[in-house]
């Protein structure tokens, strides 16, 4: 396979947090999955920073497990491992005092690409902005990277990013959104932008309803505290799902820019519709398969907790009035499988006598797994008989298209890193966008908790809970199955 990476500039980037679950499952393998593609320039150097007193040998030895744990065994050889732990260093600071503060300036290196990871909990993103530059650590050129999640509701995002924006300004924070990083998902803005095929029929007048579906088999083990102050709501469709509707939903941005991509992102999510009640439904998984249930998981036995949540939301304005978005998402489901339903509107007359009931083009985007997208498209049915139709797919999976390059699919943050060092916010979420988003979700969930709603339970290995089916039936419309 030819190589295309574009290489980027020497960088030094600190990740707070460098002990943690994060840096171990994706940071640190992404980045070795990068040096491999040999985008990290020889000079370049990963830093850990971490409360914990640890050599920067331990360190190195963290790494090179969280490598042999989390990265498939082709994708690792013992010399290019070592060759890359050479780039790692270690340094213990203490995000709250002023420990370590110094040492890590000793460690930065003027002329380089400044980058600082703050894969902790929020409640330290102030902290650790406010010594990168007492201590003259960061400067004008630093960049800095935050995760979800960003805020729990509209009060606190503001703050966060009130706390970001005393010490940074906007041009340096890059705040992630994982889907955002995912190939396919950047597929969703080429299949639109780079083909004239489907833009004109973009539209109400075309387009009948919208399905996403974010499926996923695991439960929350392991997670069930976090997870049970947020639920699938926050979780998932404040971010994840919600860059989707926008990927479909928005104008075409003037250039695949930055600010002109937000910009547009923005407008949606201003757009949305307040979601009436009878238009949510909430479930929680119950025990089954031999798994313990959500309130096992979650070690809340009064827990109101959602762990699925389907919606039909409404966007306001001129392109999208009175086509239905319907979002699900859950953990729990029959499959893990992520994919947008774009249904088409049927013909506005039949010709054929015996015209059969789904007449309806679909384009499905398959975002994980087997990457692709499929059109479902009239044609006759050969052979004698008359004129009968039948509705065949028009499949193109991108493993089989494009071969290596359709399977070998870079993890979302192998992207998204890359795009800190190379100054590109395109794919990050910029402080108004997460507000916005927070301002349309906020009354939804205080909805449901002043009505004291309870989630339904629905048992492991579905779809989730039956009246998630009726919010479609009711409108005539079928969810797609839930399936690999
Ligand atoms: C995370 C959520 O942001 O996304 C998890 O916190 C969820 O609950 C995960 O499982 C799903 O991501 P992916 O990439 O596996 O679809």
């Amino acid at each position: 396979m030819v190589s295309r990476t574009i290489p980027v500039d020497a960088f030094d980037l600190v990740i707070f947090g460098g002990t943690g679950d994060l840096a171990r499952r994706k940071i640190l393998p992404s980045l070795y999955r990068r040096y491999l593609a040999g985008q990290i320039p020889e000079e370049s150097r990963i830093i850990g920073a971490a409360r914990s007193e640890l050599s920067e040998e331990a360190f190195r030895d963290m790494t090179r497990d969280a490598l042999m744990e989390f990265l498939p065994a082709a994708k690792r050889d013992d010399t290019t491992v070592e060759a890359f732990l050479r780039h790692i260093r270690y340094v213990r600071v203490d995000a709250t005092g002023q420990e370590g503060w110094d040492e890590l300036r000793g460690v930065i290196r003027p002329g380089m690409v400044h980058a600082f990871y703050f894969s902790v909990a929020p409640s330290l993103f102030g902290n650790i902005a406010e010594r990168l530059l007492a201590h003259s650590i960061a400067d004008a050129d630093s960049r800095i990277v935050v995760e979800k999640p960003f805020g729990h509701d509209l009060a606190s995002a503001k703050a966060l990013n009130a706390v970001l924006a005393e010490h940074f300004n906007e041009q340096q924070i890059y705040r992630i959104d994982h889907y955002l990083g995912k190939e396919t998902v950047q597929n969703l803005m080429a299949i639109r932008f780079a083909n004239i095929l489907f833009e004109p029929l973009w539209k109400t007048e075309y387009i009948d309803h919208v399905q996403i579906t974010v499926a996923e088999t695991v439960g929350v083990n392991g997670r069930g505290a976090y997870y049970d102050t947020s639920g699938a709501m926050r979780d998932m469709v404040q971010n994840h799902l919600m860059q989707l509707l926008c990927l479909i939903a928005m104008e075409p941005p003037y250039h695949f820019d930055p600010d002109a991509v937000r910009d547009e992102k923005l407008k949606v999510i201003r757009a949305l519709e307040p979601v009436r009640p009878e238009d949510i439904v909430r479930g929680q998984y119950l025990e089954g398969g031999g798994k313990p249930g959500y309130i096992e998981d979650s070690e809340n036995p009064n827990s109101r907790t959602e762990s699925f949540i389907a919606l039909k939301v409404g966007i306001a304005n001129w392109r999208w009035k009175g086509t239905p978005f319907y979002l699900r998402t859950g953990k729990r489901l029959r499959a893990r499988t992520s994919e947008i339903a774009i249904f088409f509107r049927r013909p506005p007359h039949s010709i054929f006598d015996n015209a059969v009931d789904g007449q309806q083009n679909v384009l499905v985007i398959r975002l994980q797994p087997n990457e692709g997208i499929n059109m479902k498209v009239m044609i006759k049915e050969p052979g004698p008989g008359g004129m009968r139709l039948v509705q065949v797919p028009l499949d193109m999976s991108f493993a089989q298209a494009l071969g290596d390059e359709g399977t070998d699919i870079p993890d979302a943050y192998e992207r998204l890193i890359m795009d800190v060092i190379r100054g590109n916010q395109t794919l990050f979420m910029r402080g108004d966008e997460v507000e916005a988003a927070w301002a349309w979700a906020d009354p939804i969930i205080e909805g449901w908790e002043q009505r004291g709603d309870r989630p339904q339970g629905y048992h492991p290995g579905g779809a989730g809970p039956d009246d998630a089916l009726m919010l479609l039936h009711r409108d005539g419309r079928r969810w797609r199955e839930v399936k690999e």
